[in-house]
């Protein structure tokens, strides 16, 4: 079996995009792989948040990710600070990273562009912590999206260069992993781009129903097609997209017929939509609420994913002592 390892950033709720960009994927995976997927709240410092909502997120993507299907019998799920060996690969690691290819990194260059005041030490290193939550397992794939390329390019890389450091073949070279062409790109609802946290332009699992249908009925379309069997506007195309991933066919193919006679009426398809959605997502949100007050699971399920996680990270932490020469007296 290879294994797997995923993070997830505790910035934020899941929206559809998450789940059908990567988390979705990852409840496939669980059960044909070895899979640690976990919750990387040091990663999430370097952009200082506040110490009093820091566990309360934590709590929200844990939840989320169990509601989404994730069982933790099945995948080893955890929270990055409960794991600090973690740390000590990273502190390793960090000997022979350099800080000409640290300071190259595109995530570095653009965080310096957006946070100017904060430039710490923890972004500059981000993809060396990054490099160490995945070979810490000796992983082999990392699901992944796109942005995150060329940080496991990286990790690559130092896993290349403490084998060869110390002449040894102990860390696998992880692949980012694609799960091929069934994955789609969900769109946002403001017309162009990707469905994202920050860009105002999703629907989280979390939406109560009524949110669900006032985002999508504002959603941006056009003034209808000119001629029959038009293609689609991008605006257009993305409800379309939408509705392949959340709705039944035959409604997809109801729309696409009634775009392609002229006979559309965006308000109605924009109707459709948003129960389809809210469909989807309420058995998901109800799930969220119900493990959210349910504090005693989730502490097992934290404390089950912390010793499973533990057991394979401090066991490759005693091997790399041994491999640079660190002895028992
Ligand atoms: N950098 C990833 C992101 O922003 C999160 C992450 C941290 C991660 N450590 C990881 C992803 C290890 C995969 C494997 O999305």
């Amino acid at each position: 079996m290879d294994v797997v390892v995923s993070g997830i950033r505790s910035t934020g709720n899941l929206h559809l995009g998450n789940y059908f960009g990567m988390v979705r994927n990852a409840v496939r995976m669980q059960h044909e792989n070895h899979c640690y997927f976990f919750i990387a709240d040091y990663h999430a410092l370097t952009t200082h948040p506040n110490p009093g909502d820091l566990h309360d997120n934590i709590k929200q993507v844990l939840a989320e990710y169990l509601a989404c299907g994730i069982d933790p019998d099945v995948a080893t799920l955890f929270i990055q600070s409960d794991v600090p060996e973690v740390c000590e690969l990273y502190l390793l690691l960090n000997m022979s990273a350099y800080i000409g290819e640290l300071e190259r990194t595109t995530s570095f260059k653009e965080k310096v562009r957006k946070q100017p005041d904060n430039v710490n030490a923890g972004l500059l290193t981000y993809p060396v912590l990054m490099a160490a939550d995945i070979i810490i397992h000796r992983a082999n794939k990392v699901p992944v999206g796109k942005d995150q390329e060329q940080h496991l390019e990286m990790t690559r890389r130092f896993a290349r260069r403490f084998n060869s450091m110390y002449s040894v073949d102990y860390f696998p070279e992880p692949d980012a992993y694609n799960f091929g062409a069934k994955l789609v790109k969900i769109p946002g609802l403001d017309g162009t781009g990707k469905m994202g946290k920050s860009e105002g332009n999703g629907i989280f699992l979390t939406d109560e129903p009524s949110v669900i249908r006032k985002k999508v009925m504002r959603a941006v379309t056009d003034t209808g097609p000119a001629r029959r069997n038009q293609k689609p506007s991008e605006p257009v195309a993305n409800l379309f997209t939408l509705m392949e991933v959340l709705s039944d066919p035959s409604t997809v193919e109801y729309f696409r017929e009634k775009h392609a006679s002229c006979e559309i009426r965006y308000g109605d398809m924009k109707k459709q939509l948003a129960e389809d959605v809210v469909n989807f997502t309420t058995p998901i949100r109800e799930r969220i609420n119900e493990i959210m007050a349910d504090s005693a699971y989730l502490s097992k399920v934290a404390g089950m994913g912390a010793e499973k996680a533990r057991a394979s990270a401090g066991r490759t932490i005693r091997e790399v002592r041994e491999i640079m020469g660190y002895r028992k007296f």
